[in-house]
This record gives structure tokens, sequence and C-alpha cells, in this order.
């Protein structure tokens, strides 16, 4: 798939932002608070980040909300996680609709309450028509997983002879989503802890020190500006750019 835009465009906006939302729980430990509390605040910073790139014509934003590994936190942790996620589906959705952004939720769902399940599924199908912007939220997603239940889908339903990228990448959780352009991590790490492993292949990254409860409007616009800065040359050399991904 052809880059978003021109390599030497300082002006550029990327398609394709995702987060990589870190610091909840440092966050709520150094103000005496439970991590759960840090999670509440971090849906806030979240829902800021969704109204920013919303505005900013991002088409497509993708949070890191729950990892695969992270059902090996404390029971109590996963299961404020969990209420969170359900209340934040039905407290969010009204205002999503408004703003014609649609949800979509990519990760092993069928290890998640019904309940949730199924929440999920009515938030996907009543913003199905949406096109202001996509929300990929990421829960119990690996992308170590993501690129195993490709393989598998592909053996099994790919009747092409020669694996092509394209093709390949329709199996993939995010088939349809532009290519990924920028990769955002607050809270201090530099790592992308299973995350977008096949898609960042040539994203820019972008790593904050501030933690996620803390990540304000000019952070963001930060990100966006450090990518403008950015050359991007997809390994070619930066003549070529143009022409081979025109
Ligand atoms: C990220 O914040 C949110 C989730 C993983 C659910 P953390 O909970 O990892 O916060 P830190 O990294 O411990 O501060
Ligand atoms: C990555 O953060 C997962 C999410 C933000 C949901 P983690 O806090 O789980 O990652 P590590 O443990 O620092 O690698
Ligand atoms: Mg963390």
């Amino acid at each position: 798939m052809a880059p978003a835009s021109s390599p030497t465009d300082t002006a550029v906006t990327p398609a394709h932002v995702a987060i990589i939302m870190d610091g909840n729980g440092r966050w709520a430990e150094a103000r005496g608070l439970s991590r759960s509390e840090g999670h509440r605040m971090g849906l806030r910073a979240t829902r800021r980040a969704v109204e920013f790139f919303a505005n900013r014509g991002v088409r497509a934003l993708t949070l890191f909300a729950f990892s695969s590994e992270n059902w090996q936190r404390p029971k109590a942790e996963v299961e404020a996680l969990l209420d969170l996620f359900v209340a934040a589906i039905e407290d969010e959705l009204p205002e999503l609709r408004e703003k014609g952004i649609r949800l979509r939720f990519i990760g092993q769902r069928e290890e998640f309450p019904g309940q949730l399940q199924q929440r999920m599924a009515d938030a996907e199908a009543s913003t199905q028509a949406n096109d202001t912007m996509t929300l990929v939220v990421a829960l119990g997603y690996g992308g170590r997983w993501d690129i195993l239940q490709a393989a598998l889908r592909w053996v099994r339903e790919s009747s092409a002879v020669n694996p092509d990228r394209d093709a390949f990448e329709g199996f993939l959780s995010t088939a349809g989503l532009p290519e990924l352009d920028l990769l955002i991590r607050t809270g201090g790490e530099q790592r992308i802890s299973n995350f977008l492993l096949w898609q960042a292949a040539y994203a820019e990254l972008c790593f904050l020190d501030v933690l996620w409860p803390d990540v304000d409007d000019a952070e963001l616009q930060g990100t966006l500006d450090c990518y403008a800065r950015r050359q991007r040359r997809f390994g070619c050399t930066a003549a070529q750019v143009d022409t081979v991904h025109a």
C-alpha cells in the first residue's frame, strides 16, 4: 500500500496513528492512589486523544488498551480494567456516534466476559457506517497472536499459490486500515511490548516520557510536529521514494 504522503512534504498528517498508552499505574502510585484510579484517569486522556486526532484529520487511531500479557496482572487490577472497558464503551458511544467515529476492536475477544464481548459487537455494529475516523481499540491484543492467527487463516482460507504481502495483510486484524505511519509510546519506556509488530514495519516511532494520564493536546501536537519533520524513505533513496511509492 502507498504511504499517506510524500516523504519531503513537511506539512503532513499521518493517516494512521497508534498509541501505547503507558504509565497509568506509575501515575497513580506517585499520588498514593490505586492503580485502578490511574486507569480511570488514563481514560480521560484517551478521550482527549481521540478528539485531538479526529480533529486533525487522522483516518485511523489504534489504541493499545489491554495486551495479551496484561491478563497476568493481579486479579483485582484486571477486573477493574474490564469494568472500566464495559462502562467506557457505554459512556463514550453517543459522542463517538455524534462525531462520526467508527469503532472497531482487535484482539482475542473470546477471552473476555460475554457482557463485554456483546458491548464490543453492538458498538461496532452501531458505528459501522461512520467515516470521520476509525477508532481501533486493541483489547487482549498481541502482535505475535495477530501474525499467527493471520498465518493460520491464510493457510486454511487462501487458495493463492504465491503468498503476496497485500493478500496476507487482509488476514491481519488491521485489514482495511491505512498503513501505520506513526507509533507513539508514553510513559518513558522505549519498546513495542508486542503491539503492532507487522504493521509497524515502517512506522515513525515517537517516545514520550510523560505518563499517559498527563498527556494533553500540547504533547500530542508535539508528536505530529515530530512526524512532520521526519523524512520517510521506505528502504529507498530519497530521490526514489516519490516514484516508487507514488
Ligand atoms: C498502561 O499503564 C495501561 C495498561 C497496561 C492497561 P500501566 O498500567 O502499564 O502503567 P505503568 O506502566 O505500570 O505505570
Ligand atoms: C503495554 O504496556 C500494554 C498497554 C499499554 C496496554 P505494558 O505496561 O503492559 O508493557 P511493559 O510491561 O512495560 O512491556
Ligand atoms: Mg506499563
